[in-house]
């Protein structure tokens, strides 16, 4: 097995600005906002699991029924001895549809921002799939990145669930797209995307009854607390999630509840009361707008996949 994780010079993957430098430049801006990437520490990637199960959250029951319905014609399409190139390892759950499915899988190399969650996931693979060599990187996937070609042969087959590219505004999404594209030496890009849809449906999906979605978003106040020594009360900010209907996205925000100051890093900021800080983006798509954002992006959309309510998509991009 070979495991970055336990030879972590292996692979040169580019390293992650850090979070204190990322939360001090956002803290100081003057609409503030908190990059979303931060929140997939090992706490914040075991919240989003609990997110992934919520009966609201429509998304990753829809992808999974899509993936298993159509894993055989997936994996036609990614052909014998695919590499599998995972971009931000999520839910093991999707990709083990997909290996179980292939032809003379090669490899499985997940890349996620989270060490000690791509542990687990390597030590839970490994086990079940003894055969198959797996490759973790530690790494930030919204950075260029080159991975050493395999002995012998191999295709690249990108798989990019969960409509995380939802979470890039769209010219940062087509430049990820190129990215990806440019990592996979000409093989092929799986991907979910979300798609536009009853703005209630969507609504419900972001502002769960459980609060689970709450507690996600504040994990970046309570991370850097843990990591930072900051001093954020995290009962003086609300979990704020509307719909903008005329830019197809979920906003979310952490919303200061008083006036304010927090310590952070040495330094102190200051929150009016009713002040929104910014923590993510969730874009929707139509099928038709994320296949043009595909082309400029230099793949060739074929086949694409959806549920009958017409949910969730996911889609097969070659590339050029
Ligand atoms: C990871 N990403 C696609 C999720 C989404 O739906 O945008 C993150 C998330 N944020 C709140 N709930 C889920």
């Amino acid at each position: 097995m070979d495991t970055n994780l336990a030879r972590p010079q292996a692979i040169a993957v580019p390293q992650q600005d850090s979070f204190a430098g990322s939360l001090l430049n956002g803290l100081r801006k003057t609409s503030k906002e908190i990059a979303c990437k931060y929140f997939y520490d090992d706490t914040g990637s075991r919240l989003f699991d609990a997110i992934c199960e919520l009966p609201e959250y429509y998304q990753t029951r829809t992808e999974m029924a899509l993936l298993k319905r159509h894993a055989g014609e997936i994996a036609a399409l990614m052909g014998e001895n695919a590499e599998i190139v995972e971009f931000g390892a999520g839910s093991l759950r999707k990709v083990r549809i997909l290996l179980d499915a292939a032809h003379n899988p090669r490899a499985y190399t997940p890349l996620d921002i989270s060490g000690d969650y791509l542990r687990n996931v390597v030590r839970s693979l490994a086990a079940d799939y003894p055969a198959l060599t797996l490759r973790p990187l530690v790494g930030d996937f919204t950075l260029p990145l080159e991975i050493p070609a395999l002995p012998g042969p191999a295709r690249r087959a990108g798989f990019f669930p969960g409509s995380t590219i939802g979470n890039f505004k769209p010219d940062a999404a087509m430049a990820q797209l190129r990215r990806m594209r440019a990592t996979l030496h000409g093989g092929g890009l799986l991907v979910g995307v979300d798609l536009v849809k009853d703005p209630v449906r969507l609504h419900a999906a972001y502002n769960d009854a459980a609060g689970v979605t709450a507690l996600f978003n504040k994990n970046l106040l309570a991370r850097a607390n843990r990591e930072l020594d900051a001093d954020f009360d995290l009962d003086g900010f609300a979990h704020y999630a509307p719909y903008n209907a005329g830019a197809h996205r979920i906003e979310m925000y952490l919303v200061s509840l008083k006036r304010q100051s927090v310590g952070l890093c040495g330094q102190r900021f200051e929150f009016a009361q009713g002040e929104p800080v910014h923590t993510e983006d969730s874009h929707k798509y139509t099928i038709e707008s994320f296949r043009e954002m595909a082309a400029r992006a230099g793949f060739n959309p074929r086949a694409v996949w959806t549920d009958q309510d017409r949910l969730f998509s996911v889609h097969w991009l070659e590339s050029l």
